[in-house]
């Protein structure tokens, strides 16, 4: 079934709404619960803005799940966020094709568990026959790396004679990326209050719209989506141009 597209005025809803979600610890210790549990109630956060993504036909929705920075969190907090991936990529075999949804996982997988990689390959094994709303989770990804693999697999594809150094372009370029076959963010949101980018998608937003919010990520609703969509409408897309 065709996703329902709300309009807002005569303005489509960003094709690509990128997030970083954000505060769950914060959200947590302000309750006096431990960090953890504000990944857990995250979780269902994710869960919701995905079915009102969908229900709006937001055509991609990439969110930023665990950075390559975030193994530097304790054993037990990286353990608990495993284990919530786990959980949600088991769920997600099981409602992906009823719901309409596609899931990619982009980052470098090797060094999750063997177990999580057999996930993440069946999900998007899963994918593949699913026409939807598309839904990329990043996981142990970093803007940096993502650049840094890329760029060292199109240097082996040379090396074996394969490609030619003069042959490349950005369009080529983004084909190694992790994203590869996406189109760049429209809109990148960052809830909790900071200002920063922590690593996210740096190639692919080059010309996305920022939206930045005090809200954090365990009490983030589709009401605040729409307001950073309305911001988003408000804003002027040139591109360089004038
Ligand atoms: C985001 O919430 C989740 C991950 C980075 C895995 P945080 O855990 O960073 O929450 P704060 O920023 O400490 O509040
Ligand atoms: C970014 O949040 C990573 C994720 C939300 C997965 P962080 O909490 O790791 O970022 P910093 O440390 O505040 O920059
Ligand atoms: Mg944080």
């Amino acid at each position: 079934m065709p996703n329902e597209v709300i309009h807002a005025g005569d303005q489509a809803v960003p094709r690509h709404i990128a997030i970083v979600m954000d505060g769950n610890g914060r959200w947590a210790q302000k309750r006096g619960l431990p960090r953890t549990a504000g990944h857990k109630v995250g979780c269902e956060v994710l869960r919701t803005l995905i079915k009102y993504c969908k229900k709006i036909g937001v055509e991609y929705v990439t969110v930023y799940a665990f950075s390559t920075e975030n193994w530097k969190r304790s054993a037990d907090e990286v353990s608990t966020i495993m284990g919530l991936l786990k959980r949600y990529f088991k769920e997600a075999i099981d409602s992906l094709e009823d719901e309409g949804i596609r899931l990619r996982v982009l980052g470098d997988l090797r060094r999750l568990s063997p177990e999580l990689q057999a996930l993440a390959h069946k999900t998007d094994e899963i994918s593949d026959h699913i026409c939807g709303t598309q839904v990329n989770i990043c996981v142990n990804y970093g803007g940096r790396d993502e650049i840094v693999h890329a760029a060292s697999a199109f240097a082996a594809k040379c090396a074996a004679g394969e490609a030619k150094p003069e042959d490349l372009t950005e369009q080529l370029f983004h084909s190694y990326l992790y994203s590869a076959g996406i189109p760049d963010p429209d809109l990148v949101i960052r809830p909790s209050g900071e200002q920063r980018i922590s690593n996210f998608l740096l190639w692919q937003s080059a010309y996305a719209e920022y939206y930045f919010t005090d809200t954090l990520w365990p009490d983030f609703t589709p009401a605040v989506l729409d307001e950073a969509i309305a911001a988003y409408h408000g804003r002027n897309r040139r591109f360089g141009g004038v």
